[in-house]
């Protein structure tokens, strides 16, 4: 594959998709340790074909971005909220946890490595970063690896939904991670497992469809990539609580300014049939930032939030705030962004 140069990018039209930038974090579990990690150009990865994580699914991965300040500077966003939770990820996949302040040098070496490709200031773009493990030893019966590669590489991408604009969703008759399964984790097979539902959801006019608790789908779970909120009519902040979706660091961000806009935040247990206390809806994530939600169509039936067309007021402020603290524009009080210069 090509590597991508500056001069290819149109900052204003990025889309999310990959790029082969010219370094990346690589590191090796072998013999017991990891080796170190440095960054390497080489943007493949050979490993055995009877290699775990091929067969079993040992792979955990995490998100996060770098964005471009007014300044010319750089942001990362909580990247140790990211490092804990592949470590927790880790733990439930039985693999080896990556160092956590190995996780950030790696994280920084990165951005620096391509700050280039950093996108400007005002372009919406950021540096989107995937750090990864997979689990290498060749095994035919189940079981888990002695040996891991952990990378990180980075892409330039556009927001992964386009601007505010309220998207339609089903509510799927599929489930993407079963009760007490493996939805806490950031691990591949919760995705492969929405392909087809993501799929058939958009062949039917939606934008994406939305899970609900794979127990008893009573309860609304999470979008295949981010997390779900609503507000109340009584402009209260409803996230909901499960045991089977990602502990998302953007809801735990917006939890937080929710509180301090008086938004009175809740994570609780929302019934599908209850969905009509909310007059503004949305998903949450690193890709998806805030990506408010027109309806949800479930049972044949489409409950509309605010006029369908519009971020609601709710929605456009809690998104100010959070973006504006990711790129520097506004005072970060909690101390979560990390400025790399
Ligand atoms: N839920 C799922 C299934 C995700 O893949 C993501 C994205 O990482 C999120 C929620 C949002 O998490 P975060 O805000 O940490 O990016
Ligand atoms: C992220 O938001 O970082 C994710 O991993 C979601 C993915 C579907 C792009």
């Amino acid at each position: 594959m090509a590597k991508t140069k500056v001069s290819d990018l149109d900052w204003n039209n990025l889309g999310f998709k990959y790029h082969d930038l010219p370094f990346r974090w690589t590191d090796e579990f072998k013999d017991g340790k990891w080796q170190g990690g440095h960054l390497t150009e080489d943007s493949t990865i050979v490993f055995n074909e009877a290699a775990e994580e091929m067969h079993y699914g040992q792979e955990i991965f995490e998100g996060l971005k770098a964005y471009r300040r007014k300044d010319g500077g750089i942001n990362l966003f909580r990247p140790d909220q990211n490092a804990r939770r592949m470590a927790n990820s880790a733990k439930r996949l039985m693999m080896q946890a990556y160092p956590e302040d190995k996780f950030i040098e790696g994280v920084k070496e990165v951005v620096k490595a391509n700050q280039d490709f950093v996108p400007p200031y005002g372009s919406g773009g950021t540096l989107y970063i995937r750090p990864f493990m997979i689990g290498t030893q060749p095994v035919v019966g189940v079981q888990r690896s002695e040996s891991y590669i952990f990378r990180i590489y980075a892409t330039p991408v556009g927001a992964y939904v386009k601007g505010l604009n309220p998207m339609p969703y089903k509510i799927s008759e599929y489930d993407r991670a079963a009760y007490a399964g493996t939805g806490q984790a950031k691990t591949a097979g919760n995705y492969a497992a929405s392909l087809l539902p993501s799929l058939e959801a958009k062949k039917e006019g939606f934008a994406d469809c939305l899970y609900l608790d794979p127990r008893e789908h009573k309860y609304i779970d999470e979008f295949g990539g981010a997390n779900f909120y609503g507000i109340t009519k009584d402009g209260q902040f409803q996230t909901p609580k499960s045991p089977s979706i990602l502990p998302s660091i953007t809801k735990k961000s917006l939890l937080q300014i929710a509180k301090d806009q008086g938004l009175n935040p809740v994570e609780t247990q929302i019934p599908i049939t209850e969905v009509g206390r909310f007059s503004e809806a949305g998903a949450m994530g690193t890709a998806a930032v805030i990506s408010p939600v027109s309806s949800l169509t479930y049972n044949g039936k489409k409950v509309t939030f605010g006029d369908g067309k519009h971020a609601g007021p709710v929605t456009q402020k809690l998104y100010d705030t959070l973006f504006g603290i990711q790129v520097g524009d506004l005072p970060d009080k909690y101390g979560w962004t990390v400025p790399l210069e």
